[in-house]
């Protein structure tokens, strides 16, 4: 398969830390880059083009996630209200040893949205006890992410080794298969990132999910749990204003990357829970009419008082939403882990026959 960049070992990968950390990691880090800095942007392009020309104007969520978007996610992971990462993590702690259990004894560990891959850890510590060595493949669609965890995780663990994919979801798909090669793989999709797709759309993902899988792989999804908007609208709306900030560098990355004069501080945060279609909806709201140029597209965006652009999803499941998507996608759920409040669930799929 072609890719259009592929450095590692002595080639020299900009890793942090130096020639010396470079040393003891970079003979096993490589790192696969799909898109290309001008492909990447055009790509943004279209889709800022596409999504604020529509009626009604959208945004797609996968464009928070620049330097700034990270950071400001990971501030949003410490919230009192967020509890979904740290939820998450409790349960992959009280139950990896479960979770594991009916693995074969040597897997490739793939993750989707790999992130700062905090909870990965947990995963990657209890495997690296399990089998002697251990090729972790983060896919995500940030490349400084990518490079800094697999630098902190290979400075951590000397068995590990780790193929970064940097890519979209769909651009990564097809490179699982050929970097795990054969041995049984455990795929990694946590923090409930399938709730940003509408259920439809998360069977197709899955689908194709499924088609780089056999029969002996599984498939470990972590999915946020329906509940009462008392508790969901915080998560999504914190007193902080840190969601506010990572929803509004939305517009702060279209100003820098593609020349916008958006005035940021002429947009509200506002954050809705649908009950009927369980899910939150996040929204950018014009505080007045007004236009905005975006040079790089030259397009001129005329916004009315009260206007919104709908930034992201992120739906909420009940556990018969959890089999039903899984279902539909020829996946069968073999495991589920909760916490005591019924928050957040683990579960684990494998191939239906
Ligand atoms: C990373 C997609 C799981 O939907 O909860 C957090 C992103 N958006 N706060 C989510 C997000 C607003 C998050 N995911």
């Amino acid at each position: 398969m072609e890719h259009r960049r592929l450095a590692g070992g002595s080639g020299g990968v900009p890793l942090r830390g130096g020639p010396m950390a470079m040393g003891q990691v970079g003979s096993r880090f490589r790192l696969i880059e799909v898109l290309g800095p001008e492909q990447a942007l055009a790509r943004l392009a279209q889709d800022v083009r596409a999504g604020l020309t529509a009626t009604p104007k959208y945004l797609p969520c996968r464009y928070f996630y620049d330097d700034e978007g990270c950071r400001l996610f990971q501030a949003i992971c410490e919230l009192p209200e967020y509890y979904l990462t740290r939820t998450e993590q409790a349960i992959l702690e009280a139950y990896v040893e479960s979770i594991l259990q009916p693995l074969p004894p040597s897997v490739v560990l793939i993750e989707l949205g790999s992130g700062d891959a905090r909870k990965t850890r947990v995963l990657l510590e209890a495997l690296i006890r399990r089998q002697k060595s251990l090729l972790y493949v983060p896919i995500d669609i940030s490349r400084t992410a990518l490079v800094e965890s697999a630098h902190r995780l290979l400075q951590a663990y000397p068995s590990l080794e780790v193929t970064a994919v940097a890519a979209e979801y769909d651009d990564g798909l097809p490179y699982i298969a050929e970097v795990a090669g054969d041995p049984p793989k455990l795929i990694l999709w946590l923090g409930s990132s399938i709730g940003n797709f509408d259920p439809p759309e998360a069977v197709a993902f899955l689908r194709r999910v499924r088609q780089v899988l056999t029969p002996e792989d599984v498939f470990l999804v972590g999915m946020d749990l329906h509940k009462d908007r008392a508790v969901l609208e915080p998560a999504y709306d914190d007193p902080q204003g840190v969601t506010a900030r990572f929803n509004r560098n939305l517009l702060v990355r279209i100003n820098r990357e593609l020349g916008g004069h958006f005035d940021v501080t002429a947009f509200r945060h506002r954050v809705v829970y649908d009950e009927v279609r369980r899910r939150i909806e996040m929204y950018l709201v014009s505080a007045w009419d007004q236009r905005v140029v975006i040079e790089a597209l030259a397009l001129e965006v005329l916004f009315a008082a009260d206007e919104a652009i709908h930034t992201e999803n992120s739906y909420k499941y009940t556990f018969e939403d959890i089999d039903a998507i899984a279902g539909a996608a020829g996946f069968r759920r073999v495991g589920q882990w909760l916490d005591d409040r019924r928050y957040f669930s683990v579960n684990l799929f494998r191939l239906t026959e």
